[in-house]
């Protein structure tokens, strides 16, 4: 096995990629290199945390002095450095401008030829407005084409990998189809395409679908790479749903434009008095003196920021993996943009493939919006206590833990919001972070409330007294809520503490 996960957390992982020039500790982040320009250096971003990049063989093939040195040097020579280098076949340029002067053979001999690490057969990238039947077209070609790549794959037998791009555009089918057909093939890297149309004008919520339609067909051991997902915005949430690779263009392309990339999204130069960031160009300039600068220094400037801060996120998200926090970080970062939020609440559909990879042991459960409900953490809780069975005749459950005195309220079981019915220290409802039951939002009451009523209908030969707070009270009486015979209401009086 080339890919070895050594830490999860939801569909994430911390894993190690073997390549011919050594391991990359994924998530991962694949700077682009255009090998017409002379940009970052490749010993630069190493610096700055790349392990692995990326470049265009297609780029290098139509250039006769670029083909010349890759021929001569490999790819490693014509970039100057010894990091693992993935190449890319062309399909990009076919996506942009509609056809490409080289066949899928020539151009997998190509980027083994110059000792690619990751070589990449000519895929055809499906536009996201295609029809399904076109969609099906390009689907054959591509997975024609990945077959050819494998077997061309075989006869060299060494031990560089060979990707198998997914394709499918937005039909969930096809997708499934394309994802089923390249695991198969039992290529060594699954890139996910024709996404970047749909990155590029925010269509999050069919990025996330089209990812977990993928995810349920590949293993869980297949290295998945977002192909042409290079903004930090979409890390967190993108590695939450189990992908391990990005490659970025973007930290070059939105420089070119004067652009700043935050993980709240991107800045206009122009429009900032201030950098939110502390790298090392943040450090050494204010925004007024990068605008100052002529514009090719501005740019590399620029481009390195971007970099940074493309980086800080990638180690920010591994370090959630690692404390179990992801579904708390990709929470909190939903929130820099509307299609984001609505974009992560389509994991709701998805909650049996996310139960196959979320490991269920987590130290605390921490609420940060409504989005916290779609949790796993929730749904295994209210499977556990539909489990407990009752020995005693008459229970009470209580909406407070703790009394307005500082005491422990006196019951058997606890109503929380989210969660619903809680034994004392019931993981993970007694280690859960919730807001007061007054302030917290009626989707959580609800969720709690519909996991009590499934709890009072498991146990119908028990009595249940229910010792509610006047925010549940209304809740249930302002929904018109019924509940089953064995229950009754008592509210609480809430001592009001002395100001
Ligand atoms: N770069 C961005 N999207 C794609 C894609 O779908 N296929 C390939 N090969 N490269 C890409
Ligand atoms: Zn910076």
């Amino acid at each position: 096995m080339n890919f070895e996960i050594t830490a999860k957390d939801v569909m994430g992982r911390i894993g190690r990629l073997k390549t011919p020039h050594g391991i990359v500790e994924t998530p991962a982040l694949m700077p682009v290199i255009n090998p017409n320009l002379k940009f970052i250096s490749v010993k630069e971003m190493k610096k700055m945390g790349a392990q692995i990049v990326i470049t265009n063989s297609y780029i290098i093939y139509r250039n006769e002095n670029l083909k010349q040195i890759a021929i001569e040097k490999g790819v490693h020579g014509l970039i100057e450095s010894d990091l693992p280098v993935m190449t890319d076949s062309g399909s990009y340029q076919l996506m942009v401008y509609g056809d490409v002067e080289i066949d899928n053979r020539t151009i997998v001999e190509f980027q083994n030829q110059i000792c690619s690490d990751i070589v990449v057969p000519l895929d055809i990238p499906t536009p996201p407005n295609a029809s399904i039947s076109e969609a099906e077209k390009d689907l054959k070609e591509t997975l024609k084409r990945e077959k050819e790549a494998m077997e061309l794959h075989e006869r060299i037998d060494d031990n560089r990998l060979i990707a198998a791009p997914v394709q499918g555009a937005v039909y969930p089918e096809l997708r499934r189809l394309s994802a089923k057909r390249a695991a198969e093939l039992r290529a060594d890297f699954y890139p996910i395409g024709g996404v970047v149309p749909l990155l590029d004008t925010y269509r999050f919520s069919d990025v996330i679908r089209v990812i977990l339609e993928v995810k349920s067909e590949l293993p869980p051991s297949a290295p998945v790479h977002l192909f042409g997902a290079g903004h930090p915005m979409v890390f967190a949430m993108a590695v939450a749903l189990g992908c391990d690779f990005f490659d970025s263009a973007a930290y070059a392309l939105y420089a070119k434009d004067d652009r700043y990339l935050t993980v709240q999204g991107t800045k206009k130069l122009e429009e900032l008095q201030y950098f939110p960031c502390s790298c090392p160009v943040c450090n050494d300039f204010t925004p007024r003196e990068l605008k100052k600068l002529p514009k090719d220094e501005r740019q590399l400037l620029l481009g390195k920021h971007n970099l940074y801060v493309s980086f800080e996120e990638i180690n920010v998200i591994k370090q959630a993996i690692k404390e179990k926090s992801l579904f708390e970080l990709v929470e909190s970062r939903i929130r820099s943009h509307p299609y984001l939020v609505s974009a992560w609440r389509v994991i709701k559909e998805y909650k049996d493939l996310i139960e196959l990879y979320d490991p269920s042991a987590k130290q605390g459960f921490f609420y940060t919006g409504i989005e916290s409900i779609y949790r796993l953490a929730v749904q295994r809780h209210h499977r556990r206590i539909l489990n407990l069975s009752l020995d005693e005749k008459r229970y009470v459950i209580s909406a407070k833990h703790v009394l307005e005195d500082g005491q422990t309220a006196q019951a058997d079981f606890y109503l929380l919001p989210v969660f619903g019915v809680v034994v004392g220290e019931f993981y993970p409802g007694g280690h859960a972070e919730l807001p007061e039951d007054e302030y917290i939002e009626e989707e959580a009451l609800e969720e709690g409330f519909n996991c009590l009523l499934d709890f009072l209908k498991k146990n119908r030969d028990k009595g249940f007294e229910l010792r509610l707070t006047k925010r549940w009270v209304d809740f249930i009486r302002s929904r018109r809520l019924k509940l089953p015979e064995n229950a009754e209401i008592v509210e609480i009086e809430e001592v009001k503490r002395d100001n």
